[in-house]
């Protein structure tokens, strides 16, 4: 069985503690995480409280709402929101309050 085309499939590391796991389909990178036994921090989970805002070092995301909890300058600087935020890459995050369960 060969996977459907537009299955995705990206890692993504979480820094400094050096975990990592994927992503599949269109999980987000929170969601994604809870199934892999990776703990963020996390509370609304719709990209309003920003609790779980975090750096992005590397790659790229896209958002499953308009206009996500960042300021214009928070995006510039590489902040996402992991609860809203699906991967079009591999990604690093740098979250220092991560960790696994
Ligand atoms: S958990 Fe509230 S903004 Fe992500």
């Amino acid at each position: 069985m060969t996977a459907p085309e537009n299955f995705q499939l990206f890692t993504v590391k979480v820094l400094p503690a050096d975990l990592q796991y994927d992503v599949e389909g269109d999980l987000t990178l929170l969601e994604a995480a809870e199934m892999s036994r990776v703990q963020l921090p996390s509370s609304c989970r719709n990209g309003t409280c920003r609790t779980c805002i975090c750096r992005l070092v590397s790659g790229e995301v896209s958002y499953s709402i308009d206009w996500p909890g960042l300021t214009p300058e928070e995006k510039t600087e590489g902040y996402v929101l992991p609860c809203v935020a699906r991967p079009t890459s591999n990604v690093v995050l740098d979250q220092p309050e991560a960790s696994a369960f």
